[in-house]
C-alpha cells in the first residue's frame, strides 16, 4: 500500500476531478493521500476532499501565495481545523526566496512561517514545510521555533549534509518526482543516505511528474515511480520501501488506515 504524502487534489488543475483521481489512485495501490493547502481557497477545498475515506488534509499558507490570498480568512480556518480529525497537519508553510528577492517581503515570509508553526504547536499538529533557495533560514527558524509535533521537509532538494540536522529537529524528509530525474544528483544522494525511519514519499501533483512522464500533469497514481526509484537506489525490495514510508507517514500524522 502506498501513501502519497503531498498531493494537491485541491489545485485548480485537479479539484474538478478529484474523486476520479482518488478512485484511480486506489486502483493503483495508492490507498492514502494527504492534501496540503497553500492559500485560502485551496485550504477551504481540503475540507471537502477529506470526506473521502483514507484521504487526509493540511491547511496553511505557502510563501509564494502571501500577496494573492485572504490571510485573515485563512487564519479563521485554523479554528475549524481544531474540530476536524482529518486535518492532520499545518501546511504547506515555509520560505521561498526563488521567486521573492525583496528582503522586506522575505521578512514577511519568515513572520508568517513562525506564526503558523505556533498555530501548529497550539493545535498539536505537525507541519509540512516548503523551502526553496532558503534552506539556511528555514533551518534557523525551525531551530528557534521548534515544531512540537515534528513535521516534514516536503520535496527536499538538499543539501544532503543538512538532512540529519532537520531530522534532529523532528522533521521527516520527503522525496518526490525529482528523485527520478536523470540529472537530479542531490535527491538521489539524499535517497541513498537518509535514515529510512524518517523518509516519506510524495507526488506534489499536479506538479513534478516523475520520469518518464516528466512535463505532463502529475497524479497520485504516479507515486509508484518515486517508490521504485528509491528502492532501486537503496537496493531494497519495493514492498519494504512502501511499507516503511507508509508506517512513517502514519506515525508522523498520527493516523490509521481505515478498512
Ligand atoms: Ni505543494
Amino acid at each position: 500500500m502506498l501513501f502519497d504524502s503531498h498531493c494537491h487534489l485541491n489545485s485548480d488543475e485537479l479539484f474538478f476531478k478529484y474523486k476520479e483521481l482518488i478512485k484511480d489512485a486506489k486502483n493503483n495501490g495508492v490507498e492514502m493521500i494527504l492534501v496540503p493547502g497553500y492559500d485560502f481557497i485551496s485550504s477551504k477545498r481540503v475540507f471537502d476532499i477529506i470526506k473521502e475515506k483514507n484521504i487526509f488534509g493540511a491547511i496553511g499558507l505557502q510563501p509564494e501565495e502571501i500577496e494573492k490570498t485572504d490571510i485573515d480568512a485563512l487564519f479563521k480556518l485554523f479554528n475549524e481545523a481544531k474540530e476536524n480529525k482529518k486535518i492532520v497537519a499545518i501546511g504547506e508553510i515555509g520560505l521561498d526566496y526563488h521567486w521573492e528577492k525583496d528582503e522586506k517581503k522575505q521578512e514577511l515570509q519568515k513572520e508568517l512561517f513562525i506564526k503558523q508553526i505556533e498555530i501548529a504547536n497550539k493545535l498539536k499538529l505537525p507541519i509540512i514545510v516548503h523551502s526553496r533557495d532558503a534552506i539556511q533560514d528555514t533551518y534557523n527558524i525551525l531551530n528557534t521555533h521548534r515544531p512540537l509535533m515534528g513535521g516534514v521537509m516536503h520535496c527536499y532538494s538538499g543539501p544532503q549534509e543538512m538532512v540529519n540536522s532537520f531530522i534532529k529537529l523532528g522533521m521527516y524528509i520527503s522525496l518526490g518526482g525529482p528523485v527520478t530525474f536523470k540529472n537530479a544528483h542531490i535527491p538521489k544522494l539524499v535517497a541513498q543516505a537518509v535514515d529510512l525511519n524518517y523518509l516519506l514519499i510524495e507526488t506534489d501533483a499536479p506538479y513534478l511528474a516523475p520520469h518518464p512522464l516528466r512535463g505532463t500533469q502529475n497524479s497520485p497514481s504516479n507515486i509508484s515511480f518515486v517508490a521504485t526509484e528509491i528502492a532501486m537506489l537503496r537496493n531494497m525490495k519495493l514492498e519494504d520501501l512502501e511499507n516503511i514510508t507508509l508506517k512513517n507517514a502514519l506515525n508522523l500524522f498520527g493516523i490509521k488506515y481505515e478498512d
